[in-house]
Formats: structure tokens, C-alpha cells, sequence
């Protein structure tokens, strides 16, 4: 019988590196036999749809309605009947995600009240804490540096912003140490490396067994 498989989330400021690194990860996990399910928030749904564009700044949006859009993504994410995370769990994969509530707490609660975001994310932290979360380092002026590469800038992708995020996600770290699995890995350069890094802390969730 297929066991429930392990929710494994990758955080990080923009141009970490987080979804290069997911991919190498999900096709080492493969390759060991784990069957994998890799997503990413905001979603593909229709909430997502509506995120993406008030990220772009096509649909104008208050920060509060942002963040609130975001939890009801996340919400959808974890219980949709479809193609939900929970489904997807017990289906016995093992689940890679892009994101997820530390992006809410980091991201929006910068500019909206950090009490009541946690507050709008308590069902999701209620239903599924990941097993572990890896938090994908890189310094303000490298993550500019990377997204500029990129051509198009979204709506937090300023150096000040950047370093906000970033400040945030360890003062969050530091508030939930003890209730969540977090491991902090520097996003290099050479990528192979934070890979290996990476690989470490994950075989640990699997007790040596890849
Ligand atoms: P995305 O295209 O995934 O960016 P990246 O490839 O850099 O990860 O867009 C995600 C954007 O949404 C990113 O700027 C962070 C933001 N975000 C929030 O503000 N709150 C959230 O809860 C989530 C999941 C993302």
C-alpha cells in the first residue's frame, strides 16, 4: 500500500533559485523511485489567475485583498478534489511546492498587519504544515541582480523590497522555530551545490532511505 508521501515547500526572495532547484530535486526523487507532484502558489486556478494579475499591476488591488486572495488560493490548493495537495498526499506522492504560507507572512505581511495574515492563514497551517521548508538564501543585491536578468519586473521586485522580504522571512523563522521544519540553505552560484545541500535535508525526511 502507497504511504502518505511528504509535503517538502521551497521559500525564498525572488530569483533564489527555487524553482530550478525544485525541478533538480523532484528529478533526483524520481530517479530513487519516490513518485513526485511538484505545484506552485499562486496557483494555476482562478484565484491564482486574478493574483497574477494584481501582481503585474494589470488589476489594481489593495494590499489587504491581496493577501486575503492569496490565503483563499492556498486554501483551494490544499483541499481542491481534483488536484489538490491533500489528494495528492494520500495518493502516496511526494509533494513539491513553490510557495506557500511563509510567502504570505514574508511578502504581504511586510505591508499589511503580519497578526492578521497569520490569522488568515490559520486554516491552511490547521489543515497541512509541511514536513519541511527550505528556505533558498541569496542577499537582496543578488536577488536583484537575478531578476533583472529576467526582463520583466512584478510588483515587489525592488531592491528595497527585496530586503524587507528577506528581513521578514527570518523574523518569521525566528517566531515559529519549534512548530515548523525550516532549513536555511544559501543559494550559490553553482547550483549543483545548493542541490547537494538540499539533498541533504531531504534525506534526512526520509531516514537515509534514498
Ligand atoms: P512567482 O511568479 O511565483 O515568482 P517567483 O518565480 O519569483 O517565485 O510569483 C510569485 C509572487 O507572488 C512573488 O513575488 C511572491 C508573491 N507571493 C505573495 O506575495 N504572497 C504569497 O502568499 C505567495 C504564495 C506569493
Amino acid at each position: 500500500m502507497a504511504t502518505k508521501g511528504k509535503f517538502i515547500v521551497f521559500e525564498g526572495t525572488d530569483g533564489s533559485g527555487k524553482s530550478t532547484q525544485m525541478k533538480m530535486l523532484g528529478k533526483y526523487l524520481k530517479s530513487k523511485g519516490v513518485a513526485v507532484y511538484g505545484t506552485h502558489e499562486p496557483t494555476d486556478s482562478p484565484f491564482g489567475a486574478l493574483l497574477r494579475s494584481c501582481l503585474t499591476g494589470r488589476v489594481e488591488a489593495d494590499e489587504r485583498a491581496i493577501a486575503a486572495l492569496f490565503a483563499a488560493d492556498r486554501i483551494d490548493h490544499i483541499t481542491n478534489s481534483v488536484n489538490g495537495i491533500v489528494k495528492k498526499l494520500e495518493e502516496g506522492n511526494t509533494v513539491l511546492c513553490d510557495r506557500y504560507y511563509f510567502s504570505s507572512f514574508a511578502y504581504n505581511g511586510g505591508f499589511a498587519p503580519l497578526e492578521w495574515i497569520i490569522e488568515l492563514n490559520k486554516p491552511a497551517m490547521n489543515m497541512l504544515r509541511p514536513d519541511l521548508t527550505i528556505f533558498l538564501d541569496l542577499p537582496a543585491e543578488e536577488s536583484m541582480k537575478r531578476v533583472s536578468r529576467r526582463g520583466e519586473t512584478e510588483r515587489y521586485e525592488t531592491m528595497d523590497k527585496q530586503k524587507r522580504i528577506r528581513d521578514k522571512y527570518f523574523d518569521v523563522f525566528r517566531m515559529f522555530a519549534g512548530r515548523e521544519n525550516i532549513a536555511v540553505i544559501r543559494s550559490e552560484e553553482e547550483k549543483e551545490r545548493t542541490q547537494a545541500n538540499i539533498r541533504q535535508e531531504v534525506g534526512k525526511l526520509f531516514g537515509g532511505n534514498l
